[in-house]
């Protein structure tokens, strides 16, 4: 497909940016995975449907890898939050130092949940009549033991999903026939290995609750092409059209967005102060002469990290600034590099397929022992504006502006007369990979 790509809107291309980087480029930043998937259009029911909504909880929400929370925000025995999706709630538990356990939240006697929310237990007693499961699923007790002849205890523990680590991250999946984790995940392991997202604090953790379909919301954050109409005054220092989209197996996807690079639709009118200024204002700092504005706030940001007590200088400008985010099907996006790198997550609302919850969430970088507590959650609904999350600094008035398209988008997909969706062949090949992820998923019978 590279013919086709216009040269005034793609250059430079990010590996002509790398190959003046002066640290030594590691290996998954060099990959270029172009992948011409055609040209065909999305039904726009896939969006609005709750007959597809169902169809994807039954066949792909039930059988894919999901991220359910970080390791460190339940760090203690006992500790446990809930994983929601469609009519699913999961107990995702520490049942010990280092174990976790995903527990399906229903009393095995007459259903009640066993929890309502998150918090620390010792043990897991319905508040119904008192039924009581150990915190690894077992069971624990039975009020009036011998009236319940027909239970044998051995066979009476909680059902349970299965549960795998990568990154500091807990892992679920509802099929207790699925492959491993580490298969699922691809190259993410390899790539994001020298980023050490396993030592990583949340120093955010925002959800927004949005009235539009968790797919048309995880699409606006999956291509640079609306920055030059979404984003305007980002172009002075993000690199738009020139972003590098890579596809890998069925399950990651990702894009390098060149940072401190202006857009190619600007990039004549704009130097390397400019691009500065566009992003932490006019007038805060003077690039020094003959630096570019990316050798000059890589420098800024290593030192930064140095003042945390972590040690960056390896790293290339590429890994501490540019938007490298990774898409790991269906829902989870964490973006790789040594920044306070952004971790996406879309969840549907329980199901309504018209909307949807957003998660963001920063993850921090911290030498030994200089590591804040973790951040606590802070959830925003439908009408909450976005830069009430102050801990998300430069990113809410971006965030504001894809807010403002997204409930009209739906509505727009809604009103669609056409009943399709038009993708861009290569700008949008992410949106089209993930599609043909889910058609795959969904084609398949129980
Ligand atoms: S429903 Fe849980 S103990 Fe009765
Ligand atoms: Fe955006």
């Amino acid at each position: 497909m590279s013919e086709n790509l216009e040269a005034s809107e793609t250059r430079p291309s990010v590996q002509e940016v790398l190959d003046v980087e002066r640290n030594a480029v590691p290996k998954s930043l060099r990959e270029t995975r172009p992948l011409d998937l055609g040209t065909g259009t999305i039904g726009t029911e896939q969006y609005t449907s709750r007959a597809h909504h169902d169809l994807e909880m039954e066949r792909m929400w039930s059988r894919v890898w999901q991220m359910a929370c970080r390791e460190e925000e339940i760090p203690k025995v006992g500790d446990h939050m809930l994983y929601e999706i469609g009519d699913t709630s999961l107990i995702i538990v520490r049942s010990a130092e280092s174990t976790f356990k995903a527990l399906h939240n229903s009393c095995l006697h007459r259903g009640m949940t066993l929890r309502a929310r998150g918090g620390n237990a010792h043990a897991f007693k319905c508040p119904f009549h008192g039924f009581t499961w150990n915190l690894d699923g077992t069971l624990k007790e039975i009020p009036c033991r011998w009236d319940f002849p027909q239970i044998a205890d051995s066979e009476f523990s909680l059902p349970e999903a299965r549960v795998g680590r990568w990154g500091g991250f807990v892992f679920v999946n509802l099929d207790p026939d699925c492959g491993p984790l580490e298969e699922y995940l691809g190259p993410i392991p390899e790539h994001f290995a020298p980023w050490r997202f396993e030592e990583r604090v949340q120093v955010a953790h925002v959800q927004k609750h949005i009235p539009a379909n968790w797919k048309a919301v995880s699409e606006a954050f999956m291509e640079s092409f609306h920055v030059r109409t979404t984003h305007p005054q980002i172009m002075p220092y993000l690199a738009d059209t020139n972003t590098q989209y890579d596809v890998y197996d069925d399950h990651v996807n990702r894009m390098i967005s060149m940072m401190l690079v202006p857009s190619p639709h600007v990039a004549e009118k704009t130097n390397a102060q400019q691009s500065v200024d566009a992003i932490i204002g006019p007038g805060v700092i003077a690039v020094p002469e003959g630096r570019t504005a990316r050798e000059f706030m890589g420098e800024m940001w290593r030192s930064t990290l140095k003042e945390s007590g972590y040690d960056a200088s390896d790293a290339t400008d590429s890994e501490l600034l540019d938007a490298i985010q990774y898409l790991v099907f269906p829902n989870f996006s964490p973006w790789g590099g040594y920044q306070r790198n952004i971790v996406y997550r879309f969840l549907p609302s329980g199901n309504d397929p018209d909307s949807c919850i957003m998660e963001v969430r920063l993850l921090g970088l911290f030498g030994e022992g200089q590591a804040p507590e973790p951040a606590k959650l802070r959830v925003l609904g439908p009408d909450d504006d976005i830069m009430e999350a102050t801990e998300l600094g430069a990113l809410c008035p971006i965030f504001k502006q894809d807010m403002a398209n997204l409930p009209r988008v739906q509505q727009g997909l809604r009103a669609s007369r056409s009943r399709t969706v038009n993708l861009a062949q290569h700008q949008e090949v992410r949106i089209r990979h993930f599609h043909q992820t889910l058609e795959k998923y969904l084609a398949r019978e129980a």
